[in-house]
C-alpha cells in the first residue's frame, strides 16, 4: 500500500503518470463530465489546522467522483482521547483513504505506519506535497513542461518551498530560492533536494532575490509567518522585509513570467496588490488545480499503485 508523506518517495515517471490522470479528469471536468471513479469511497480528513483549500477541494473531488468525505476535527481526540496504535488502526478500517493536516510531520508518519488504507500528507511543518503536485500541474498548464524553466521562491524556506523545490527538481525544472539568512533551507534538505534531482545543478539557494528571480518563468512565495509560528510574526516582517514580490523584482524576469502563491496570502508583506491581483498571477487557476490533481493522486493511489 502506498501513502503520500512526501515526494522523496516517488519516482518522476510515477509523479508524471499522476499529472497525466489529473490533467485527463481536469479536461473532462471542464466538459462537464464527472465520472464516478471513486464510488462508494469514504475519504477521511483529519485536520489539527485551519484549511479552506485542501480541505474543500478533497471534500469536493470525492462528492463529484461518486464518493464522500469525512471531515474529523479536533473533537475525535487524535492524540488526546486514546493512543494512535487503537485509534489510526480503527479510523481507517472504516475508510478508503485518510488525508492528515498535522502540526508535527512526524505524526503523518507514525500515523501511515498504523494506517489500513493510503495516507496523504495534507501539510505538516515539514511538507506540503498536494499543493506542490498542483503547482507542479500549473507550471506545465502554463508553460508546457519542465525543462529549461525556472522556478523562483523568495521568502521562508517552510514546507510548501520544500515540497515544491523537491518535485519542481524531480521533474527536471530548474529551482532557485532566495531566503534571508537564518530562514534557509538546512544542509540536509539542500542533500535530499539534490539527491531527488533529475539532473545536477537544478537547485540553487541563495540570499538574493534579484539572482533568484533572473530569467524566472515563475515567481512563487509564501507567507512569512506559518500557523503555528504567530509569535515570531513581527521579528520575521523585519527579517523578509527585502524578501517582497513585487513589480520591481518582476523586471528581472522572463517577459511572459506568473506570479504564484499557495494562499492565504498577506499583500503588502510577502506579495503586493498590484502583483497578485493582476493578470500576471495564476494563483486562482493554482487553486484550482488542487482539485484536479489531488483527483488525480487520490486515483492512482486507490486504483493503480503498486
Ligand atoms: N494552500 C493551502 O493549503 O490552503 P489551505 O491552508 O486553505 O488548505
Ligand atoms: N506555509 C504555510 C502554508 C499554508 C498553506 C503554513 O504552513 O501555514
Amino acid at each position: 500500500m502506498r501513502h503520500l508523506i512526501s515526494w522523496e518517495d516517488y519516482s518522476a515517471d510515477e509523479i508524471r503518470r499522476i499529472l497525466d490522470i489529473s490533467a485527463d479528469l481536469k479536461k473532462l471536468a471542464l466538459e462537464g463530465n464527472r465520472p464516478p471513479i471513486l464510488e462508494r469511497m469514504v475519504i477521511g480528513l483529519l485536520f489539527e489546522k485551519p484549511s479552506l483549500r485542501t480541505r474543500v477541494s478533497f471534500e469536493c473531488l470525492a462528492n463529484q467522483t461518486g464518493g464522500s468525505s469525512l471531515f474529523l476535527g479536533s473533537d475525535v481526540g487524535w492524540g488526546t482521547r486514546e493512543p494512535i496504535q487503537d485509534f489510526i488502526p480503527i479510523l481507517t478500517s472504516y475508510i478508503d483513504c485518510l488525508v492528515i493536516r498535522a502540526k508535527n510531520h512526524d505524526d503523518v508518519v507514525q500515523a501511515s505506519k498504523y494506517s489500513r488504507c493510503p495516507v496523504i500528507n495534507g501539510l505538516t511543518d515539514l511538507n506540503h506535497p498536494c499543493q506542490a503536485l498542483a503547482d507542479l500541474m500549473t507550471v506545465d498548464e502554463l508553460f508546457g513542461g519542465f525543462e529549461e524553466k525556472k522556478v523562483c521562491y523568495i521568502g521562508d524556506a517552510n514546507n510548501v518551498a520544500y515540497s515544491l523545490a523537491l518535485l519542481a527538481c524531480k521533474l527536471g525544472a530548474r529551482f532557485s530560492i532566495a531566503a534571508p539568512d537564518g530562514y534557509q533551507f538546512s544542509k540536509e534538505a539542500v542533500d535530499s533536494i539534490e539527491s531527488n534531482s533529475a539532473a545536477q545543478g537544478l537547485f540553487e539557494q541563495t540570499t538574493d532575490p534579484v539572482q533568484s528571480a533572473s530569467g524566472a518563468d515563475a515567481i512563487y512565495t509564501d507567507v512569512w509567518t506559518s500557523m503555528g509560528q504567530e509569535t515570531e510574526a513581527e521579528k520575521r516582517k523585519q527579517d523578509f522585509a527585502k524578501f517582497q514580490v513585487n513589480r520591481e523584482l518582476f523586471k528581472h524576469a522572463n517577459d511572459n513570467a506568473r506570479f504564484l502563491h499557495c494562499l492565504p496570502a498577506r499583500r503588502g508583506e510577502e506579495v503586493t496588490a498590484d502583483v497578485i491581483d493582476s493578470d500576471i498571477s495564476a494563483t486562482i487557476v493554482q487553486a484550482e488545480n488542487r482539485l484536479h490533481a489531488q483527483k488525480g493522486l487520490i486515483v492512482w493511489l486507490l486504483t493503480e499503485a503498486t
